[in-house]
């Protein structure tokens, strides 16, 4: 987080470092400290995301993942007798027999157990984790209740929220959102339909006057799924169509805040996360439902090791400071969005399957289907970045920053970010400069209110610098990422 105003700062343990280019050569050169002596210490954490300088008109997103320093693996190749490999070897007692193919063998053994308990859980996790392939047979059916894909994407995007929470479902049979009709709703539907959503349960429901002329109506009973338990109808009682929400949202337990500062109040952001990779504050998050963070795709970079590992993180969450942790909660799977591009930041996007569901926090609300924020609004960003573009550490407390929503059209002319911001993305700060996010606050919240509840617009993503004129942050849309969050808390809810 970056301010005009200069903003104390707390050196704390938990430092992080900006590696300038002598650091980068040096690191090349040199044999790289055993992975040990890095990661048990108390001292600086390697570097994560980071900044790389950026000619004046190649304007893209960036981020240098640093490697966590590593013992080198031995490669199986080199272990193997010279001679064996050149073909030498004449006799059999010289290639297999006797002690020296014995300790071959043996070497081998042990080399393929130490490969196998090195990155086995690596591998494990991968394949567990992140781009997960859906194989779908040719006579799979969007809608219908009936999951034919094995990861169930036929069946995960048929359900909706439009204005005013308006529950809309699309069936087979019809290849639109239509309102449902409230008659035959009941709690028990309103709590499966949150939990089909990703949600535990639900939070309320109520009834609302539609001019629709279409409807979908409840079957005399759930099966499965909203959509599999719905029928289109041309009528409706009384017009009146179902409101669901699946959490109550958005509305922090505290609304002032620090007169002219920006320190961010106790209670006054209950949402935001923040996601310690082998112990050290690396990325921001949000909390959507009681087992979902959202978070930034780049906050797991392949080239970073285990950084797509689940064990290798921890979550807080509704912390102000991190001096004063709450008990973290791990993560049970990380999902990226299979179409972000590392190099163009487009679909910069991720969710975190917690352990278990979070208590006494609050999570933020997602936008409704076509909801506009318009830069006439307010929102707000937050994050423990740095508070400095040059600053070495990031801030111990929680910052906040109010931010102006950026038009698309403005932030890509040729005098901001020159055409690098597609539909995904949403520009946000201060094109005079001084109020921005910055590194440390990735994947973190930009929120904005309207009718007195806050909503995630974006996630923290990228930007050229901190807090420089003409160069704002850039946040993943969410209003545009939508039906990627719902379709997978769907495909993952507990
Ligand atoms: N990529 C950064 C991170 O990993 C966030 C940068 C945001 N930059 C900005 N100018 N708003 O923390």
């Amino acid at each position: 987080m970056t301010e005009n105003k200069h903003i104390a700062e707390v050196q704390v343990e938990s430092t992080r470092f900006i590696l300038t280019d002598t650091d980068m050569e040096h690191r090349q050169t040199e044999a790289p400290p055993s992975y040990d002596s890095v990661v048990n210490q108390n001292t600086a954490p390697p570097l994560y995301p980071s900044l790389q300088t950026l000619s004046a008109n190649q304007i893209l997103p960036y981020h240098i993942p640093q490697p966590i320093p590593q013992t080198p693996a031995p490669r199986a190749a080199e272990t193997i007798p010279s001679q064996r490999r050149q073909g030498l070897c004449r006799s059999k007692r010289c290639c297999y027999g006797g002690s020296s193919g014995a300790t071959v063998v043996v070497m081998l053994v042990v080399i393929a157990i130490w490969l196998g308990v090195r990155y086995g859980p690596t591998l494990w996790a991968l394949s567990k984790s992140t781009k997960e392939t859906d194989t779908c047979p040719p006579s799979s059916v969007d809608c219908d209740g009936k999951r034919d894909c094995s990861q169930g994407s036929d069946e995960s995007r048929c359900v909706r929220f439009g204005t005013a929470n308006e529950l809309q479902v699309m069936t087979f049979k019809s290849s639109v959102f239509l309102p449902v009709c409230a008659q035959g709703w009941n709690k028990n539907i309103a709590d499966q339909t949150c939990q089909q959503l990703g949600f535990r349960q639900h939070h309320e429901y109520g009834f609302l006057l539609t001019n629709s002329s279409s409807f979908q109506s409840m079957n005399s009973q759930f099966t499965n799924t909203i959509q599999g338990s719905v029928n289109r109808s041309t009528s409706c009682p009384g017009q009146q169509a179902v409101s669901l929400h699946c959490s109550k949202c958005g509305k922090p337990p505290v609304s002032t805040r620090i007169i002219g500062g920006s320190v961010a109040a106790d209670g006054q952001w209950p949402w935001q996360a923040s996601l310690h990779f082998q112990g050290y504050h690396t990325c921001g998050g949000t909390l959507l439902a009681p087992d979902f963070i959202i978070t930034a795709a780049h906050c797991f970079p392949k080239e970073t090791r285990d950084s797509q590992m689940p064990s290798n993180w921890k979550v807080y969450i509704g912390l102000v400071s991190q001096l004063r942790l709450p008990s973290p909660y791990y993560v049970h799977k990380i999902i990226l969005h299979e179409n972000y591009d590392p190099a163009t930041k487009n679909n910069d996007i991720a969710l975190l399957k917690l352990n278990k569901p979070a208590s006494n926090v609050q999570p933020i609300c997602l936008p409704v289907f076509g909801q506009k924020f318009s830069p006439a609004q307010q929102c707000w960003t937050t994050g423990f970045g740095l508070t400095r573009q040059e600053a070495d550490s990031i801030s111990t407390s929680l910052m906040e920053v109010k931010v102006d929503l950026i038009d698309l059209s403005v932030c890509n002319s040729h005098t901001v970010y020159h055409g690098s911001i597609t539909e995904n993305m949403q520009c946000a700060g201060d094109l005079r400069g001084g109020k921005d996010s910055c590194q440390g606050d990735s994947g973190g919240p930009l929120v904005c209110k309207a009718d007195d509840q806050w909503y995630l617009t974006g996630v923290t993503s990228w930007g050229d610098g901190c807090g420089k004129q003409n160069r704002p942050g850039v946040y993943s849309n969410v209003g545009r990422l939508l039906m990627w969050i719902y379709g997978k808390m769907q495909q993952e809810r507990p």
